[in-house]
């Protein structure tokens, strides 16, 4: 990559985030145990969404040691709402193999159960201040856009990352890579007007709109099945097969309890189903 280009990019974005930045509360602190939490949270939950649950997450687990000790079915109780609570038993998982403290290193996180590289990228970065390169489905667009002309992959995008960070502050580049993503370059309809590096931009406003992936009709049912399992399990904590069948009334529900079982999520006892 051309390095005049590189350096016109970041030192706009850059000046951008100054006057633009969020200010969101995952921001405000460096304890690697608080930047895990949101990340994993906002991974596939929106911000909004993520605010208030960070902060009653935080308050009822204020520590890893604290998560560590928890039962995972308190754990899936506060994490109710976001949705996805395979992230929660992961993140309960990490808690407990980290034995008190989260490694510092990018491997190190990385070999936890269930953190993937984007988010020990992230830790390492936010927390330690490393320079290492990672990208989400938000810098994914934006880099991808701006550089190619289209939304990149996350190897391409980890690549062009490498490639245009800055050697200092690489916590508040990031932010800014992110807010870009998420306020300006947003997937449909970008505001291209309110972009300060659309001259630098490959794209233009003309990436072709992704095919908005859709998961399959059956799929999406599934987890809307799966939701209301949990929701009833996490207000009542144990409830028996047939009155769970009852409520839900959808014939699938035997066998996503079954899955939610096997994946650990709750145990079903001579026809009661518990939180685990
Ligand atoms: N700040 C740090 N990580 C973030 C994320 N994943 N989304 C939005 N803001 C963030």
């Amino acid at each position: 990559m051309p390095a005049v280009r590189a350096r016109a990019f970041r030192d706009r974005l850059l000046r951008w985030s100054r006057r633009n930045g969020r200010d969101l509360p995952w921001r405000r602190t460096r304890d690697p145990y608080r930047v895990l939490v949101s990340e994993v949270m906002l991974q596939q939950t929106p911000v909004a969404r993520v605010v208030p649950a960070y902060e009653r997450f935080l308050d009822r687990f204020p520590s890893l040691r604290a998560l560590a000790r928890a039962r995972l079915g308190d754990v899936l109780v506060e994490w109710t709402g976001l949705g996805y609570p395979r992230r929660a038993r992961d993140l309960h998982r990490a808690a407990v193999a980290a034995r008190g403290r989260l490694p510092r290193t990018v491997a190190g996180l990385d070999a936890l159960p269930g953190v993937g590289p984007y988010t020990s990228g992230a830790v390492a970065c936010f927390s330690h201040g490393a320079r290492v390169a990672f990208a989400d489905t938000n810098v994914r667009r934006a880099l991808g856009r701006v550089f190619l002309g289209r939304t990149a992959t996350e190897r391409e995008a980890v690549a062009i990352d490498e490639a245009v960070m800055p050697r200092a502050d690489p916590a508040g580049w990031h932010h800014a890579l992110m807010d870009l993503g998420a306020t300006v370059c947003v997937a449909r309809a970008p505001r291209c007007d309110a972009c300060p590096v659309y001259d630098a931009c490959a794209a233009k406003g003309a990436d072709p709109v992704p095919a908005v992936r859709r998961q399959a009709a059956f799929a999406t049912s599934d987890r809307r099945v799966r939701g209301r399992v949990m929701r009833i399990l996490t207000a009542e904590r144990r409830v028996t097969l047939r009155s769970l069948r009852a409520r839900v009334a959808d014939s699938r529900v035997p066998r996503l309890v079954g899955d939610l079982a096997a994946e650990g999520l709750l145990v079903v006892r001579r026809g009661v189903v518990a939180l685990p």
